[in-house]
């Protein structure tokens, strides 16, 4: 029987997690840790929420204590373009937050699921087909916290023997909570602007290549590598991991299959536009699937069929 603390649980990755982490283990044994005092409520109705500042190690633990907690999934971050608004605050939040996980986890021997990102390469890595071991000089302060935290969780491995698991997600596709401050966030911006007006402006420009993946995929992927044979995995912290790889123009043209007249303009946030710039076009994510038998299950157009469904639905 695990017990189970989701931080981050309000957010775009938390809110989906959670369920599926209800149903596979009890709606009692998941436990939903926010910043917020007042949750969405379907997290509170559907199981126990507790709120707290990641920041605040003694409230973590007492929490983990009090609730005999032995899995944690630390999701609570912040994104790409919010920690290049205020890198101080990010390396606070990423790195702060991530080694207050650490500790409460040593002390009470849980096991960890921290997730990496694109974000973890920079513009000297090699773009196409990126392989699990390569170059990581990220110029971003949310890539110097992703690096950092893959680093740091291999350290806690290797030194305390924690059971500590991670994985570079790509750019997350979802309809239920809105990703906030991201650089992949466009590819989910969209499809409620192509439902309601019929066109939309990207903040990246035609021809930017990048990762993504649709979040029934990516909870899926976390689950499994949780529960994954620890003997065969040689690169705990992180697994490459993708599921398609799309410009924008490639994302417009599939939707105006379903909506015949959607037209996609650019004006690129130069912000933006330069970290999306200095991150991979496309992963080779083939450690995660000869170590833990990764397959993703959706593609540019089965995605896209289901995200306008949901959202008109
Ligand atoms: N989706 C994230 C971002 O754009 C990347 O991990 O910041």
């Amino acid at each position: 029987m695990h017990r189970i603390i989701v931080t981050g649980a309000t957010g775009q990755i938390g809110s989906e997690l959670v369920p599926a982490l209800r149903e596979r283990y009890g709606a009692a044994n998941v436990i939903a840790v926010g910043h917020k005092k007042t949750p969405p409520p379907e997290l509170l109705e559907l199981g126990p929420y507790a709120a707290l500042d990641i920041r605040e190690q003694s409230a973590l633990a007492a929490l983990v204590e009090l609730e005999r907690i032995d899995t944690i999934y630390h999701l609570a971050a912040l994104l790409s373009a919010t920690a290049e608004a205020n890198p101080l605050h990010a390396w606070e939040i990423n790195m702060g937050g991530l080694l207050n996980v650490l500790e409460v986890a040593r002390l009470n021997n849980c096991a960890v699921f921290h997730p990496s990102s694109i974000g973890a390469f920079g513009p000297s890595t090699p773009p196409d087909h990126t392989p699990q071991v390569t170059i990581q000089r990220p110029n971003t302060m949310y890539g110097v916290t992703k690096v950092s935290g893959e680093l740091l969780c291999d350290y806690y491995h290797s030194r305390f023997g924690l059971d500590i698991r991670g994985l570079r997600f790509p750019g997350l596709i979802s309809h239920k909570t809105p990703p906030g401050g991201g650089t992949t966030d466009y590819a989910v911006e969209i499809f409620p602007a192509a439902l309601t007006e019929k066109k939309y402006t990207c903040f990246l420009k035609k021809g930017t290549y990048l990762d993504m993946m649709y979040m029934p995929d990516a909870i899926r992927a976390a689950m499994e590598i949780m529960e994954a044979e620890p003997g065969r995995l040689r690169h705990r912290n992180a697994y490459n991991l993708t599921a398609m790889s799309f410009a924008p123009e490639e994302l417009a043209a599939e939707i105006s299959l379903h909506i015949p007249g959607f037209t996609i303009s650019y004006q690129p946030d130069p912000v933006r536009q330069a970290i999306a710039d200095s991150w991979p076009n496309s992963l080779d994510d083939s450690a995660a699937r000869a170590d833990w038998g990764w397959q993703p299950r959706f593609g540019l157009a089965e995605m896209t069929a289901e995200m306008l469904a949901a959202l008109s639905g």
